[in-house]
């Protein structure tokens, strides 16, 4: 783990700041520094009272006993004794109220076909998909892949395991066979749910044949339910696959929604580590339900009539918490679109935000620069004039792309707001407040309330204001992690051993004289590629695992679009030639070992890799030379200098 010091403090000087309209300020939830400040203060001193407060904007079935359980740290336990149904408080509750004629999601598909669902509709929907689960045999704890484009089958799959008390474990569709088959074991899932495929850039993603390959090395699922999304031929295989059209016909839209407890698990969701072998994030239900209601209502001023737009998809934490249970849980109006930002031409978002009135709108930094590079005559074309709060999320967003956003898209009336959190935490951490926080190019800002953070050293003692350190969390919170599904020890070490009785984010940061944060990114070897966290190891093991690589080594290297690219040194056994067709069929054989989204950039054939005495492959040393950088880092553990020497010679 590189040291954030000297090397990695940020030398960004960043000095404008824009406070929020005062209009837009006067019709917040929260209007001012100084309520802002208030909130902050009373959940601090406190937390018990602040919580239990805002948790009765959930529906309950039981109220809780304790609010917060600690005892067993690292594992807290939120809302004893409570029992409520996520599902019910992400529909059912608003059919109830007598808003099941509002629309829940609009949803675009990359071809162009549009179709809404009612809450009311959402409601059968969800039903009849718990019901269709339950005849497959699913019961409570349970595990159930999700496999799916990002259409509304997607969240109604998810709503009805959460029905029932399935544990469902959601995978980007661009992952790989063998990322599906490693999730299924590791989760042990009893049922996988995907589509035949669904569009991206004109075509159809195989999702079905992937599962196909899959299943043949994932013994535990049973059952394979297939959504017919794009009429593209697959083979169905008897017994074991069902096709959802036919058993939703089948099913009955009635399935009366059974409270849970607050603690049951809700979700698995894989992550990289600096391991190898993906996390499975295990979040439970009441607490990460409050986490991610409150603060879709509060970081982006959620309305009842805005039309609210996340463009992650489900397949990341994003797409959990901010375009399915946060918004549902707030009755909001949500977009969802199923393709590329650029099908068939570079404003496909701009004209989405045109012809839907979005009013909020949040997406990645990675996008945000693509935008840029297409040009403004993309978004100058379309109406934005609905949009009043963008957001951002994924990675640290340039002072640049910052400006470009607030101007171009935001026609510099919209607040921004930057919003850092992880799948860990499972909901917004630090953000801008939009109606009282003065905003600053680059900077999350502050903490939300009951999230206390800290910056420190290596010791846990805080740094001083302008100095880089590890960003840390003091005090449990609601939407927390509870651990990584099957490895429990593995969650202990990873995230509470660093920092005595603190919360590690693995995040390099510093805080200035403001208070404010500045995330200045990873400081374990995981890269952000496209604001998604991949870890080296992985795409390493996957090099590793052809049969003419002797050893590699991957690291990031700066990229003004994608945040981080990723490049390979690799050397081959004895007698492989390096050429570059082998360099071509690397990076192949990478995709499709884990997905698209791992595909090197660059690979680079070396005789040796720069290596600790010990063994240990030095990447801050490869990361200096990936970005044709002179190291200055500490080179006195390397064990045979010349090998560094040598890859910058084999660099020019
Ligand atoms: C890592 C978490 C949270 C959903 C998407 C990614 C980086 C996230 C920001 C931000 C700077 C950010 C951090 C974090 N990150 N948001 N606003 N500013 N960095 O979820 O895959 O769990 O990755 O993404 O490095 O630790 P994830």
């Amino acid at each position: 783990m590189a040291s954030p010091g000297p090397n990695i403090s940020s030398s960004l000087k960043e000095t404008r700041t824009f406070a929020p309209p005062a209009e837009f300020s006067a019709n917040a939830h929260v209007r001012s520094e100084a309520e802002a400040q208030r909130l902050r203060d009373w959940a601090e001193r406190d937390p018990d009272g602040y919580w239990s407060t805002q948790a009765e904007s959930l529906q309950w079935a039981k109220r809780w006993d304790v609010v917060c359980d600690w005892t067993g740290a690292p594992h807290a336990k939120w809302f004893v004794g409570g029992r409520l149904n996520v599902s019910a408080n992400c529909v059912d509750r608003h059919v109830e109220a007598g808003n099941g004629d509002k629309v829940a999601i609009l949803f675009e598909g990359e071809p162009g076909d549009a179709r809404s669902l009612t809450y009311a509709q959402l409601l059968v929907e969800v039903c009849k998909f718990a019901n269709v689960l339950k005849s497959l045999g699913v019961v409570a704890g349970d595990r159930v892949t999700i496999y799916l484009p990002l259409t509304p089958e997607a969240a109604i799959a998810m709503l009805a395991c959460a029905r029932i008390g399935a544990v469902h474990s959601v995978i980007f569709g661009g992952f790989s066979a063998e990322a599906v088959a490693d999730r299924n074991n590791d989760a042990k899932s009893k049922v996988i749910v995907t589509a035949d495929g669904g569009w991206r850039r004109g075509k159809v993603v195989p999702l079905k044949a992937n599962v196909d390959v899959a299943l043949a090395k994932s013994p535990t699922v049973e059952t394979c339910v297939v959504y017919n999304r794009c009429d593209s031929p697959v083979t169905m295989t008897p017994g074991r696959d069902v096709w959802w059209h036919e058993a939703m016909a089948a099913a009955s839209a009635d399935c009366p929604a059974e409270p849970f407890d607050s603690e049951q698990p809700l979700f698995v969701l894989y992550t990289s580590g600096s391991t190898g072998k993906p996390k499975g994030v295990l979040h439970t239900s009441a607490g990460f339900l409050l986490g991610v209601s409150l603060t879709h209502k509060l970081v982006f001023d959620i309305k009842d009539s805005d039309v609210y737009w996340c463009t992650a998809d489900v397949g990341w934490v994003t797409g959990h918490s901010y375009t399915v249970y946060g918004p549902l849980a707030n009755g909001c109006t949500v977009v969802m679109y199923e393709g590329a930002p650029n099908q068939p031409h570079e404003d496909r978002f701009w004209r989405i935000i045109e012809k839907y009135k979005v009013s909020v709108f949040y997406t990645a930094p990675t996008a945000i620069r693509a935008f840029m590079k297409w040009g403004d005559q993309w978004p100058k074309g379309c109406d934005l004039s609905s949009l009043r709060v963008l957001g951002s999320v994924g990675e640290p967003i340039n002072p640049e792309a910052w400006m470009w956003y607030h101007e171009v898209i935001g026609g510099g009336r919209c607040p921004v707001v930057d919003t850092w959190w992880q799948t860990e935490t499972g909901a917004i951490m630090i953000a801008p407040l939009p109606g009282a926080t003065v905003t600053k190019p680059g900077s999350a800002t502050k903490p939300l309330p009951g999230v206390i953070v800290d910056v420190v050293d290596r010791q846990g003692n805080p740094v001083p204001a302008g100095e880089g350190g590890f960003l840390i969390i003091k005090r449990p919170w609601p939407s927390m992690m509870r651990t990584i599904y099957g490895d429990d020890a593995r969650f202990r070490e990873a995230y509470w051993s660093h920092i005595p009785g603190a919360y590690f984010t693995a995040d390099g940061s510093r805080k200035d004289a403001d208070g404010d944060i500045w995330i200045m990114g990873r400081v374990d070897d995981v890269l952000n590629v496209s604001g998604h966290r991949l870890s080296t190891m992985e795409v390493e093991s996957a090099l590793v695992g052809h049969t003419q690589v002797a050893e590699a080594a991957v690291v990031g290297k700066p990229d003004d679009l994608k945040g981080e690219s990723i490049v390979c040194f690799v050397t081959l056994k004895q007698g492989v030639t390096a050429t570059d067709e082998l360099k071509v069929l690397l990076k192949a054989h990478v995709a499709e070992e884990i997905g698209a989204l791992a595909r090197p950039d660059e690979i680079k054939f070396t005789d040796s890799l720069p290596k600790t005495r010990s063994g240990k492959i030095m990447r801050r040393l490869l990361r200096d030379v990936a970005a044709g950088k002179v190291s200055t880092s500490d080179t006195s553990t390397l064990e045979d200098y010349s090998v560094l020497a040598k890859l910058r010679e084999e660099d020019e």
